[in-house]
């Protein structure tokens, strides 16, 4: 038996979100945020979190930089349950990422200071620790610039040890949707993007023409569709999973939960509308507190919440 259910490889950093500012943000005045969070942040070590909260083995490698902020992200996936003991801390000029959120009513600006995850490296990762896994999960591609061009291989040498793999794109910053992504896909099994996403990794502006062709590239394709749940398609199967009904204080990181709540039935075999289900469950937990593990963190709520509207 593996060591682990989920091995995953990404970012590790922390989100500042900052709630309240005025809709318009003219520069050079003083604009106050009426609150403020600072929270474990990036889309890996969310999936990671959650997934360990939610009662699954999860290893997790990265590197950050020896910085205050850094340790404290280190921190929180430990509490969480993940084994973070070969996570790489780099000292040097490039201290660990982080983003800021700006949470505005009906949209929000994420802004990024990559540091550390731009510059994960093939040499930072231990692929015997990697392969010792039922899965292996990968989010953000756009974001690990160093380790990009290294990634099909990776996910190959995975695949070769018997690992099922999972990707999470994310979104581009630099909105080409290119860099090697289909020789990547070739050794995906479950491909996770919101429905933007989709389009975008297709190239069509047509969800449904965008999910056609995805199905195509990958045995099974996921789309998130916010507050409309969520649909899995794989060949010419087609399931629809339906939301569960939230007042969400804050969205941010429910793509990630939404993973972790599918990945985390995914590795136990479970069939497709019950991983929706579980993703779409974990999705809108996520929403309930700030940031994407808060309301993860407290087992309690999380009892509560699971136990009222579950599976
Ligand atoms: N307002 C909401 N109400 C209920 N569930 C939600 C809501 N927003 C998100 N979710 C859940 O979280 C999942 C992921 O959210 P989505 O916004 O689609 O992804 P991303 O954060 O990657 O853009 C959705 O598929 C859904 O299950
Ligand atoms: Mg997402």
């Amino acid at each position: 038996m593996p060591r682990f259910d989920v091995t995953i490889a990404g970012e590790l950093n922390l989100d500042l979100i900052l709630y309240g500012l005025p809709e318009q943000l003219p520069p050079e005045r003083e604009l106050l945020a009426d609150g403020m969070m600072l929270t474990l942040g990036s889309s890996s070590a969310i999936v990671a979190h959650n997934l360990a909260a939610l009662g699954s083995r999860v290893g997790f490698q990265s590197r950050i930089g020896d910085d205050p902020l850094g340790q404290i992200a280190l921190d929180r996936l430990r509490e969480g349950g993940v084994d973070v003991s070969l996570v790489r801390r780099v000292p040097g000029s490039t201290t660990t990422g982080l983003t800021v959120i700006l949470h505005h009513e009906q949209w929000r600006n994420i802004l990024t200071y990559p540091g550390t995850i731009a510059e994960l490296t093939w040499g930072d990762l231990d692929l015997n620790y990697l392969a010792d896994s039922r899965h292996f999960h990968f989010s953000s591609y756009y974001l690990q610039r160093a380790l990009m061009p290294r990634v099909t291989e990776l996910f190959q040498r995975l695949k070769s040890k018997g690992l099922t793999i999972s990707l999470d794109t994310n979104d581009d910053p630099e909105d080409r949707w290119q860099s090697g992504l289909q020789e990547v896909l070739s050794y995906v099994d479950v491909l996770l993007p919101n429905e933007r996403e989709a389009c975008k990794i297709a190239g069509t502006e047509n969800a449904e023409a965008a999910i056609a062709k995805l199905a195509t590239l990958v045995p099974l394709v996921v789309i998130k569709r916010g507050r409309r749940g969520s649909l899995a398609q794989r060949g010419k199967e087609r399931v629809v999973s339906q939301s569960k009904e939230v007042v969400p204080v804050d969205t941010v990181g429910a793509g990630d939960s939404f993973d972790a709540g599918f990945l985390h039935e995914y590795v136990r075999g479970s069939d497709l509308p019950t991983c929706l289900a579980s993703g779409n469950l974990a999705g809108a937990f996520s929403t309930t507190r700030p940031g994407g593990t808060e309301a993860f963190r407290d087992a309690a709520h999380r009892q509560e919440f699971f136990r009222q509207r579950g599976i």
